[in-house]
């Protein structure tokens, strides 16, 4: 099977780290022409930098707030000045630097931050291209989940495991929306990966055997890494997945 995406425009949104670097590098390999948004102008650069496009792949970088409907409508604009976008890979989330504490210590701040980025710039996304994509009869729509929204996150924040709950209904709702326009729109939920500086974090505070225990639990006996998270979106947003819609994908090693 060779996965090709020639011709194609790819927007795909925190590119700065591990994951949405991955699928940036994966997409341009094969040949699309990405445009990678983040927040952080110097290691999205990098992303950049460190990318090795195929035969008609580039990358493209702009710093822009997903949280922002305005932002990521320009972006969407100049990324379909040629024609439309043709897949949005919405990776940026996270936990906003965050760490899990009571429900009732939790700011009312600190709850719509993490909804901002990770759901509500879903949607953003989603609705900036969604026009496009109708009107040509083609689109995939890829969202980074978590296996936080389907089961109990490790981070113990609340706001993360529901806004990541809150994207696979929102994939659901939308397959069931864009399908009949020819747009599919899936989901990938990654386990943990050593990927950002939060899980570095997170994968240190547990010690030796907080580290074996996780371990343990993973039926592979592996951590994921980016790349593997990306190798399921090239998947999911190819021709080969040409009748998947409205799936959300756990890609963790097994682990129940
Ligand atoms: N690493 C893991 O263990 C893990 C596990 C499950 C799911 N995920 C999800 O995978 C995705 C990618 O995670 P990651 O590990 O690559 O890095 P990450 O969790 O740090 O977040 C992804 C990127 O989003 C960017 N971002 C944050 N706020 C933004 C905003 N308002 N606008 C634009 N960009 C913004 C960050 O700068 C970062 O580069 C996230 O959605 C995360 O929730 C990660």
């Amino acid at each position: 099977m060779e996965i090709g995406f020639r011709g194609k425009t790819a927007l795909v949104t925190g590119a700065a780290h591990g994951i949405g670097r991955a699928i940036v590098h994966g997409l341009a390999a094969r040949g699309a022409q990405v445009w990678a948004c983040d927040v952080l102008p110097d290691t999205l650069e990098e992303t950049a930098a460190t990318a090795e496009p195929g035969q008609d792949g580039g990358v493209h970088w702009r710093v822009a707030d997903v949280g922002d409907a305005a932002a990521v409508a320009r972006l969407a604009a100049e990324a379909s000045e040629g024609g439309a976008v043709d897949i949005l890979v919405h990776s940026a989330g996270g936990t906003r630097g965050q760490v899990g504490q009571p429900v009732e210590e939790v700011t009312g701040e600190q709850w719509q931050d993490i909804f901002d980025v990770n759901l509500k710039g879903a949607f953003n996304c989603v609705r900036a291209v969604a026009p496009g994509m109708k009107e040509r009869g083609d689109g995939r729509i890829l969202i980074i989940s978590s296996g936080a929204g389907l089961s109990v996150s490790l981070t113990g924040i609340q706001a993360y495991a529901s806004a990541k709950a809150g994207q696979i209904g929102l994939v659901r709702q939308l397959a069931h929306e864009l399908g009949p326009f020819g747009v599919r729109v899936n989901s990938v939920a990654p386990g943990f990966v050593r990927s950002n500086p939060t899980s570095e974090r997170q994968w240190r505070s547990m010690g030796v055997e907080g580290q074996e225990r996780l371990m343990g639990s993973i039926p592979l006996r592996r951590l994921g890494l980016a790349e593997d998270i990306a190798n399921a979106v090239m998947f999911l947003v190819s021709d080969y997945a040409s009748y998947i819609s409205g799936q959300t994908v756990s890609v963790n090693g097994g682990r129940q």
